[in-house]
């Protein structure tokens, strides 16, 4: 037969686990009362904050755990609540800057509930030290920071390796992706996208690299047989980057750069929708600076030409959203023989 537990005194039991409860929990559990007075202080917030229980009790929350310049917030923060009842912080996990002793401050997670068990409410406050959860935070976004870095420079020299071959479009590629990135920004187009766009058209030409060096410098008009030699570079330029798992679809841009909407461009012939939105953006910002810059095989126009030739073929070969966020550019005095790459530097900053 089953017998009950000896019962002891129940009130006894329950207020002692609770004691037990509030002293072995890893939160710091600071109680306050209405006049901002702590009253409970439990052994994880005697860690956190770097006081002896016997130092706080008695004492102002906002003269010992709050930073100066908080204080005025804190006050305004209780006084609103105890006149109005409504609850600003109360109930809600949030993240503040919390003082400890000796006054050097640290971010911590905070929770605050309020419980009346008189006339008079109290507060119970939740506390956990973030500051390495914060540190490892930084640590991560300076790291991927890093790497971003590291990728715009590595496709900074891989797009010199182009130019060294084909002098005569020497910082071309840097121009469009200055010019295509300010089109797609213009735009409204999402900052990812922005970031593909940017580094896609920084290596967009990277196929030359396998066009004959005499075709890309010999003077006067080119042969049919070195312009197809030339349209290559787009295949080469996909061949080379497919294999990097870019989140961007920097491959595709270089693939597809030269394809016109109406389907007269190349290599593929696409049209319209079939071709990347990105790929159109580069596409018009890449015809601008081949017109307006010399080639040996078609001497530069001016600017004013090259915005005439290119608004005579929006819609047909290319992008007429781009066309239009490319002419107000330039209507707003964008130059692209100033574009400066470290303007776009929050292109590589994450998020
Ligand atoms: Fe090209």
């Amino acid at each position: 037969m089953e017998t009950d537990p000896p019962s002891g005194n129940k009130q006894d039991l329950s207020s002692e686990w609770l004691q037990l409860l509030v002293d072995s929990a890893l939160d710091g559990i600071v109680t306050m009362d209405a006049y901002g007075r702590i009253i409970a202080f439990n052994p994880a917030a005697e860690k956190i904050f770097g006081y002896r229980r016997s130092e706080v009790i008695g004492k102002r929350v906002s003269e010992k755990l709050i930073p100066r310049e908080w204080r005025a917030a804190h006050k305004k923060g209780l006084a609103n609540f105890l006149a109005t009842g409504e609850k600003k912080i109360i109930g809600r996990r949030i993240e503040v800057e919390a003082m400890r002793c000796g006054g050097s401050t640290f971010p911590a997670e905070i929770e605050v509930i309020s419980i009346s068990p008189s006339k008079e409410p109290v507060f119970i406050a939740y506390i956990r030290d973030i500051s390495e959860r914060k540190e490892w935070a930084e640590e991560r976004l300076q790291y991927a920071e890093n790497i971003k870095r590291t990728l715009l420079q590595t496709l900074l020299a891989v797009s010199k390796t182009v130019e060294i071959r084909d002098p005569y479009t020497a910082g071309h590629q840097r121009r469009v992706a200055h010019l295509a990135a300010s089109m797609a920004r213009a735009m409204e187009l999402p900052d990812e996208q922005v970031e593909g766009i940017f580094l896609g058209a920084l290596i967009h030409d990277i196929g030359k690299i396998a066009v004959p060096a005499e075709i890309l410098s010999r003077p006067g008009k080119l042969q049919e047989e070195d312009i197809n030699y030339l349209k290559i570079h787009c295949h080469k330029g996909y061949e080379i980057l497919k294999p990097v798992d870019f989140p961007w679809p920097i491959a595709q841009i270089a693939l597809q750069h030269h394809e016109h909407l109406d389907g007269s461009g190349y290599p593929q012939g696409l049209q319209g929708g079939e071709i990347l939105p990105e790929a159109r953006i580069v596409c018009v910002a890449d015809v601008v600076d081949a017109m307006t810059s010399h080639r040996p095989y078609s001497p530069a126009i001016s600017l004013q030409e090259a915005l005439i030739s290119l608004s005579a073929k929006a819609g047909s070969w290319y992008d007429t959203d781009a066309v239009e966020a490319c002419m107000e550019l330039f209507r707003g005095g964008y130059r692209i023989d100033a574009a400066n790459l470290e303007e776009l530097a929050w292109l590589i900053s994450p998020k």
